[in-house]
């Protein structure tokens, strides 16, 4: 087949995992026989540094153009000036928007061998395998906001088609899985929250029967994913619980470094990214983990470009590389050397 793939590289950490992800692309296309073409664009901080916005028009005419885009990451202390009127989260926000991609699709597992990289005690971690929908470009990162000098707003909203479309996904999702999905909301005290939960509810029962639904507060839901992350399958939320649950779900998979994304609107497009941010600790050293990126790389191959295959065996060679020891310095087993950004993505492209 033949895809053209827009490349954000963005800030940080963002260029050095996506020239891995590129190269396994490439990887995948050789050995396959597709023939991909790669194109790459400004986002975020660099963005703004050459052209004075977060998204150019050109960025984002080039992903319109596309089948899919893969993107680093994008942020930095350089643009964290809390009155600046551009930054470089504003590209961010603004192409998922512009793309009506809704659907940030989040798996976490946990390889065997990574068990003794997390925090939590490895019977906790028996047979987690979970995935978190979150909604994309609604709730308060959209809302109104105001700025005075000592008071400020943001305005969470959502309406019931947002609620319905998102959790239509997840539904959908759920019974491709074991058919479980729980819905993460504040009920008890938020307004868009009883809103959220009242169409999840009509429509599961409307449209997904088969499906077994629970609804869980969020903050009830932040203790049991430490508690008990191997009872959730699909898990569906709004914009920033999804955000701030996914870093905490993070810490079961061992790093931020292994947790890749999908974000999904209506058709094919798609926008891959790790979920992870621009690490400005570790940029620029070649020591960042570029696994999360790489299985970014696999989603993109399966809800972009509908290559099962291709994907499969792109999360079977991270897999490989892993059980090798292939491990960068935030996974690697005490006593044993951290691999480097390269080495790493060099060992997923052998396994291929
Ligand atoms: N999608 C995005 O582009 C995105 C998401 C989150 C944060 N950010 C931005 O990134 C910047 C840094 O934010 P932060 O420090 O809160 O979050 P972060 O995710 O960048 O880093 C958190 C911690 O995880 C580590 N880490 C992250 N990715 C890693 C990887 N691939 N390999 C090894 N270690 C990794 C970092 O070194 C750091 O210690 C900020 O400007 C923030 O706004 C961007």
């Amino acid at each position: 087949m033949k895809a053209s793939i827009l490349v954000l590289a963005g800030d940080g950490i963002g260029p050095e995992v996506t020239a891995e992800g590129t190269r396994v692309l490439r990887a995948v296309g050789a050995k396959f026989g597709h023939t991909f073409t790669l194109r790459d664009a400004l986002l975020g901080g660099v963005a703004i540094d050459r052209t004075g916005t977060a998204l150019p028009a050109e960025t984002l005419a080039l992903a319109r153009a596309s089948d899919a885009i893969l993107l680093g990451a994008v942020g930095g202390p350089k643009w964290d000036d809390p009155l600046a009127k551009v930054r470089p989260e504003q590209g961010l926000l603004a192409i998922r928007r512009e793309l009506v991609l809704y659907a940030n699709l989040r798996p976490v597992t946990i390889h065997p061998k990574l068990v003794g990289a997390s925090t939590l005690r490895p019977e906790v971690l028996q047979g987690v395998d979970l995935l978190v929908v979150r909604e994309l470009i609604g709730g308060i990162y959209f809302g109104e906001k105001t700025r005075e000098p000592d008071r400020a707003s943001d305005l969470c909203v959502y309406t019931s088609d947002e609620v319905r479309r998102v959790v239509r996904r997840a539904c959908e999702l759920a019974r491709g899985r074991r058919k479980k999905l729980t819905s993460v909301d504040k009920a008890n005290v938020l307004e868009s929250s009883r809103l959220w939960r009242r169409i999840t509810d009509e429509l599961v029962r409307k449209e997904y029967p088969d499906l077994q639904l629970e609804h869980v507060l969020v903050d009830a839901c932040a203790m049991y994913l430490a508690r008990r992350p191997a009872s959730f399958d699909v898990i569906v939320t709004e914009n920033m619980f999804g955000d701030i649950l996914t870093d905490e779900a993070s810490v079961l998979a061992g790093s931020m470094g292994l947790l890749p994304s999908a974000s999904l609107g209506d058709g094919p497009r798609g926008l891959y990214e790790p979920i992870h941010g621009s690490a400005p600790d570790i940029a620029g050293r070649g020591i960042a983990n570029p696994y999360a990126t790489i299985l970014s790389v696999a989603m993109l191959l399966r809800y972009s470009l509908a290559l099962e295959k291709e994907a499969a065996a792109v999360e079977r060679a991270v897999s490989r590389a892993i059980d090798r020891g292939v491990l960068t310095a935030d996974i690697a087993l005490p006593g044993t050397p951290a691999a480097t950004t390269v080495q790493a993505g060099k060992a997923v492209v052998e396994e291929l």
